[in-house]
């Protein structure tokens, strides 16, 4: 089982960028890793989309993203063309293939017992690869958040959290942040972002 401070376990897999070890790959920034159950999923496709253009913003916070759905880099690349088509954003950030699982397990986002191969399963049986994770620069698990498929998953209170956990955010000013904080609220901050400020909080 997976909890908050733990760390995000390490991987090596195909992506539509070619293939990535997951933690070389984060690098010393901020990164998001969002799960999907089957390409062409509607709710997904409309997710990846979003996401596709509220990368730039997630740049500004030096965190990268990244997609993983439980089917073939092969497919990944068609279901790209129809993301760009249906959405209007074209998908620049890599999509994670995970044919045989593994990932999906590794994540506890799929039972041992789920077999090892994304063949003949659906994306209701799969309906549990719906997680968003924030790893921190230290590659430890920030933020966990699981959606049922019925659910477009909100990434703009993702990137909220984000703010508030980098210095240029919440804990650099306030320590804390309240339900209704936003970096927007912090006027004399929202000018101010710098690559230093995307950093992780030194403790003490
Ligand atoms: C979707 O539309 O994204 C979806 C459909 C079934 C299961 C999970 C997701």
């Amino acid at each position: 089982m997976l909890r908050i401070n733990d760390e995000a376990p390490n991987f090596t897999a195909e992506t539509s960028q070619g293939t990535i070890n997951f933690h070389e790959w984060i690098g010393t920034g901020w990164a998001i890793l969002f799960s999907h159950p089957k390409d062409f999923t509607p709710v997904c496709t409309t997710e990846l989309g979003y996401m596709a253009g509220l990368q730039p913003e997630f740049e500004k916070r030096n965190c990268k993203i990244i997609g993983l759905s439980v089917d073939p880099v092969s497919s990944h690349s068609k279901w790209a063309v129809d993301i760009e088509e249906t959405q209007g954003h074209k998908v620049n950030y890599p999509m994670i293939g995970d044919p045989q699982l593994k990932v999906a397990k590794l994540y506890d986002m799929l039972p041992a017992e789920a077999g090892e191969t994304c063949e003949g399963r659906t994306a209701v049986n799969n309906a549990t690869v719906r997680t968003v994770f924030v790893v921190g620069p230290d590659k430890k698990i920030k933020l966990m958040l699981s959606y049922p498929m019925s659910t477009g998953r909100n990434f703009d209170e993702v990137l909220r959290v984000v703010d508030s956990m980098q210095p240029a955010g919440g804990f650099r000013r306030r320590g804390q942040t309240d339900f209704s904080w936003r970096l927007e609220s912090t006027p004399a901050l929202s000018t101010d972002r710098s690559p230093a400020d995307a950093g992780v909080r030194k403790e003490g």
